[in-house]
């Protein structure tokens, strides 16, 4: 087959992402511009903001990562420009995709929408070429958590998923009511690295039962105890929080494991760049006898990379998107059945 290098943009929320992939896995350029600043005075995204700044800066965006890439930005050799159609917000999407569709027509190429999850997971795919399956992939971000079968690129069979707040929520609420600023995931794990995770006895929600998980009670919890006792330590209430998080999140995913009798356990989405996170889950791997595949932290959070490969896989195999595909913030995974 020939090669076919892409085109990928991602702007689904507060990153302004493009990034040069080949054949889905040569990564040859990727480009973020965090928005984090922006966000941070607001303790959170602010949607009009975000898309906005992504009008700004996406122009330069895609400049750079096509030279990065050795490629004329006025002509450049591509098989395809693909962005991230959903789920998101809505202004930000519409920003990457009317983008992709124009430089699409303009070059003469195909335009592929992409699913920012189906993104997410092949993110580990990047950077793992020699996976067996079904791979158990446990999707944790801002606004997902899911665990997931994968039988294959493109064959998901949904295990469980949360039945209120996402994993990554529950780091940024909590985060926010520590006063310890946005993003809330980073800023908890690095306050948990000097904490006690035993501190605080904290709810595991849903711990023995089934694939499903639940956050919310973990976050009440939390904000009750500070509460009750104001001379708790942040340090110490961050690392009882992100140990409960944690424990959940492997159990879970040990447990859908053995349903499916895995041929390995897999890690996407912003919380899978946590330190702790990643060590538990290489731990129970290792105790199951099962590869684990960790993405890089830089392919965790929201990147280019991982549309451009999500849409190189799509491109061959199921053709291109039409022109007038939508975009929608509450777009969700194709799952078999
Ligand atoms: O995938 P992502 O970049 O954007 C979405 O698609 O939502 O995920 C962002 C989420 C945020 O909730 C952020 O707090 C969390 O990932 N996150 C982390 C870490 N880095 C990012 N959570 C825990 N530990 C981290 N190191
Ligand atoms: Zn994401």
């Amino acid at each position: 087959m020939t090669s076919v290098t892409v085109l990928g943009i991602e702007t689904s929320c507060d990153e302004t992402a493009a990034a040069v992939v080949s054949d889905g896995t040569d990564i040859r350029s990727s480009v973020v511009a965090s928005q984090v600043d922006l966000h941070a005075t607001y303790g959170g995204v602010v949607p009009e903001l975000a898309g906005r700044a992504h009008l700004e800066v996406l122009t330069p965006v895609l400049a750079d990562a096509l030279a990065k890439a050795g490629l004329d930005r006025r002509r450049p050799a591509l098989g395809a420009v693909a962005a991230t159609v959903g789920p998101g917000l809505m202004g930000s999407l519409l920003v990457g995709a009317s983008e992709a569709k124009a430089l699409s027509m303009a070059w003469g190429v195909p335009f592929v929408g992409v699913n920012h999850l189906e993104g997410h997971l092949f993110a580990a795919l990047l950077e793992h070429r020699s996976l067996d399956w079904p791979l158990v992939v446990l999707l944790v971000s801002g606004g997902h958590t899911l665990l997931v079968a994968m039988e294959g690129p493109g064959r998901y069979r949904r295990l469980g998923a949360t039945l209120d707040d996402a994993a990554g929520e529950a780091f940024d609420k909590v985060a926010r009511f520590l006063g310890l600023g946005y993003p809330g995931g980073p800023a908890i794990e690095r306050a948990a690295e000097r904490g006690d995770p035993e501190a605080l006895s904290l709810p595991r929600a849903l711990l023995d039962q089934g694939l499903d998980l639940s956050f919310s009670g973990l976050k009440t919890a939390v904000l009750r105890a500070v509460r009750a006792r104001p001379e708790l330590a942040n340090e110490d209430v961050a690392a009882s929080f992100q140990r409960a998080v944690v424990d959940v999140l492997v159990a879970k995913t040990r447990r859908g494991a053995e349903a499916v009798d895995a041929r390995g356990l897999c890690l996407a989405g912003g919380v899978a760049a946590n330190g702790p996170l990643r060590a538990a889950l290489r731990a129970a791997g290792e105790e199951m006898g099962l590869p684990v595949a960790l993405p890089s932290r830089a392919m965790c959070t929201d990147n280019a990379a991982m549309v451009g490969a999500a849409a190189w896989w799509q491109l061959v195999h199921l053709g291109p998107s039409p022109l007038d595909t939508g975009a929608d913030p509450s777009l969700r995974l194709r799952l078999l059945d």
